[in-house]
Formats: C-alpha cells, structure tokens, sequence
C-alpha cells in the first residue's frame, strides 16, 4: 500500500472507532484532535501556507478540518463547502492538502473575512509580486500623494492624525495598482497593519480605547501599553507594512509552490455572502461578490460540508473588524450597522420582534425562559436557531445523499443558562432529514481572537464537533 493509502487508511480507522464508541455511549467522544495530528510532519501547523497572513475572531484550528479531509469522507472530485467561510481556513485546507486535494467552495457575509480567504486561497507568481512591490514602494516615495482617509466620525478616537495621514498615503498608492489579485494581497497587507498603528487596546478583539492605567502600574504590560500609545502617535507605518508584505510573500509563495494550486488544477472560492440564501455568484476584487447571473446551488451536488458556525452573540465579528472595514472601504458607519444585524449571532435585534418557534422544544422552552429574564436576549437566541433552520435546510439540499455535514461549535450561557449549541444544532439537523452519527468533544487551546464573555455569559471552552449524515 503506497503512503498516502495507508495515511488516508489510518484517519478513516479513527473515525471509523470514534463512530463505534459514540453508538456504543451516546454522548460525545472526548478527543484530541490536534495530538492525534500532530503524529504525521505534514499535518502540523504554526505559521505554515497562508495561516498567518490576517487575525479574525474565532479562527478555526486547522487540525480538524486537516482530520476529515485526511480520509475518505468523501471522494477526491467531490466539492467541499464551508457556508461560514470566515477567513478561509477549510478553504485553505481542502486546496493544500498534500494526499487529499479538493476543490472547496465558501460563503461569508463578511467582507473583510472574505477578501481575506481570497488572498489566502489564491497563488501569484512570484515575479509578478516583485514588481508591483517594487512599483508601489516607489510609489510610497512621492509628495504628491492625496491620502484616502475613512470618514468617520469617531476616527480621531482611534488614530492619531499622523497615523490617519500615513494609512491614507498607504492605502492611496494601494489603489493605484490595478484591480487584480496582487492588489487585494497588498489590501490584505495593509489590513493586518491597521490595529498595530491604532489606539485600540491589542489585548482586547473589539476595538475599545487603550487606557494603559486598566493595567497593573509598574506592570509589564502597564509599561508595555503606555509604549504602544506613545509609538502609535507616530507609527512607522511604511516600515511596518514593508515587514508584512515581506512575511506574507513568503507565506503566498509556500502556496504558489504547490503546483496544483499555481495551475489552477484546484481551487477554493467564496461564492456568496449569506448561507440563509445561497447561490453561486462570481468572486471579484476586493473579495467582492457580482451578483449579477448568479444561480441557484445545485441539489445533491456538494460532498462534504463542514464548518463553524457563528457562535450565539459571543463573537462580535462586525465590532471586532470594523476598523479594518472602514480603511479598506469596504464599509461605511451605515452599513458597518446593517452588515451587524445581518450577521447571524448578532446581538443587534429589534426590542418587541416576537419570537418565532423553532418546533424544537429544547430551544423554545430556553428562549422562554431567557424571556423572563431579557426579552431582547430571548430575541437574539431564538433569530440565531431560526437563522440557522434555513442554513441547515440550504445545507441538507445541496449535500450529495450519504455525504456529511461536519459542524464545529462551541456552547455558552446566555442569563446564566447554559446553552447547548451543538446539541441543539443537531436537533435542527435531525429536523431537516440528518442523521446525527458521531459527535466529538475537544478542548479549545488556542481559537484566535475569542472574546471572553460577561459573568452571565461563561467563557467557551470545548469545542463540540457534531457529524450529521444525509
Ligand atoms: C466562527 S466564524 C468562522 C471562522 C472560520 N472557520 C475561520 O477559520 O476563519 C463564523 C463566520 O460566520 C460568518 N457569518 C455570520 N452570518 C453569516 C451568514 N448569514 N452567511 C454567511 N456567513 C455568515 C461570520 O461573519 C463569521 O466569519
């Protein structure tokens, strides 16, 4: 048996054990996704491929999508789907993969999540890459730059001018360059830069006012704050940009290099913005998506599905990148608001909007109870199982029969009640024609940029990972 049969042999004996246990228990299989991974070279990841290139909330870790997609979950021409693409990294992980490639499709409603997984996902030549480097750093030189600064009415709070005047250069020479993939890479650039230059405390996801005096005087981190106010007054805006273009170069290139990729023999594509909905439209610049002749997804044509939900009104994904946003003009202070009552999860609901039943008794007697305690959180709990109904009915329609739909998930509490999300989830799969076949429990170590919650709210720890059958 060659190498990659016995390696794809080996994760399909896992899951194969893990299943038998999980119909033996009945409850979920504590495992550890990352030390069973951790075995092969191939599968470790630190700052490997494209990774690294841009922060986002809640990012998941690759090793579980790495798991699945080592086996036979499905075939090597089937289409892999995440409906909750975030940064890209199931994208990224179907395309690279070095025994089990496939072409990976996604959806996201977020604009800035989605011209990061498109600069994530997609190889440039090298060469190319130099020379508009070269041109825009040149570019950088000249006196006659008119900076593009974001109207907003809050911006000083957030930039010093000086640092407004030297992102707005930036950002200008950027548009320069020709609406191509190189720009969007140099755009995704410029993105990750915005809040090491801000005054928005580093330690916290959503931008809040740094007040280096909340931390301990006399502290490492007291000092280390009052630095980061007194340096981002006059940040070096061009040097820091020079050193992550550099970084992220190399990190494109190591996606370049793998030659299925750069011939365009697989690919990952985000195709629309909201999985409630979803169709096929046409991924553009700046991760925009062109509607226009867009069609319907096909029934029975996806082979797997898998993905992490938003989490219940714990991950402010809007908040938490409305700076990036703005700089990149890829939102104003109008839209930044309706992007956020479109997201779901989010807690911008309408005070009054009556809750609609999910005919799952578990999810509407909690969202009774949450009533008596916040009307308006019952309202945020009972659109986000509602919202996700119409996902997972989009899902069951368009998963090939036999295949699966993975989701990875984390419970909270909401007014002190604990929330079973993943459970719940699976009854809302069980509702619409799924079968529930395997679900895992594993610790979370390291979800990049997790919010930590109020005292009612209880912070997310394990993370659940539920297998639904069609
Ligand atoms: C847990 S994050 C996904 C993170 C992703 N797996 C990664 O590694 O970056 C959930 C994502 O769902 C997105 N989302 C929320 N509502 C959505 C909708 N209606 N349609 C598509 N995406 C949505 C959020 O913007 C967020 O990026």
């Amino acid at each position: 048996m060659g190498k990659k049969m016995a390696i794809i042999e080996d994760f399909d004996k896992k899951i194969g054990e893990l299943k038998l246990q999980y119909r033996k228990v009945n409850r979920p299989i504590v495992f550890n996704f990352r030390d069973f991974c951790s075995v092969w070279k191939w599968a470790k990841r630190s700052d490997v491929l494209t990774h690294h290139m841009h922060k986002y909330p809640a990012k998941l870790i690759p090793c579980i999508p790495i798991f699945f997609l080592s086996s036979k979950i499905c075939s090597e021409n089937d289409i892999v789907m995440d409906p909750f693409a975030g940064s890209g990294t199931v994208l990224l992980e179907s395309i690279a993969h070095p025994y089990n490639k496939r072409n990976c499709v996604g959806i996201e409603i977020n604009p800035l999540a989605r011209l990061i997984a498109k600069v994530k996902t997609t190889p440039l030549d090298h060469k190319k890459l130099q020379r508009k480097k070269d041109k825009l750093f040149l570019n950088l030189k000249r006196n006659d730059i008119t900076p593009i600064i974001p109207e907003y009415d809050n911006l000083n709070l957030w930039f010093s001018k000086n640092a407004q005047n030297k992102l707005g250069k930036l950002r200008a020479c950027i548009e320069e360059l020709g609406n191509d993939d190189y720009k969007d890479f140099f755009l995704a650039c410029f993105s990750s830069l915005i809040r090491k230059v801000s005054l928005a405390d580093p330690n916290i996801p959503p931008p809040v006012v740094l007040k280096p005096d909340k931390y301990k005087e006399g502290s490492d981190r007291h000092d280390e704050m009052k630095d980061f106010i007194e340096r981002n007054k006059t940040p070096k805006v061009k040097a820091l940009f020079k050193q992550c273009v550099d970084d992220n170069e190399r990190r494109v290139k190591s996606l370049s290099d793998i030659e299925d990729i750069s011939k365009g023999k697989v690919k990952a594509r985000i195709v629309w913005d909201d999985s409630r909905n979803p169709k096929v439209g046409r991924l553009a610049a700046k991760g925009n998506i062109k509607k226009k002749g867009a069609r319907a997804f096909k029934e029975n044509s996806i082979g797997l599905i898998i993905t992490s939900p938003p989490y219940i009104t714990a991950q402010k994904y809007v908040r938490t990148t409305k700076l990036e946003l703005l700089w990149l003009g890829l939102a104003d202070s109008k839209s930044l608001i309706e992007l956020d009552k479109e997201t779901i999860g989010s807690e911008r609901v309408k005070v009054g909007e009556k809750l609609v039943t999910t005919n799952i008794k578990a999810i509407d007697d909690l969202c009774n109870k949450i009533t008596d305690i916040s009307k308006e959180r019952a309202i945020m709990v009972n659109r986000y199982f509602n919202d996700m109904v119409l996902v997972m009915q989009n899902s069951y329609k368009i998963l090939k029969k036999d295949r699966v739909m993975i989701l990875i998930v984390g419970n909270n509490k909401v007014c002190g009640y604990d929330v079973n999300t993943h459970d719940m989830l699976a009854e809302i799969g069980e509702s619409v024609g799924f079968r529930r076949e395997l679900v895992i429990k594993d610790r979370i170590r390291s979800r990049g940029m997790i919010t930590r919650r109020h005292k009612n709210g209880g912070l997310i720890e394990d993370e659940y990972i539920v297998v639904l059958r069609k």
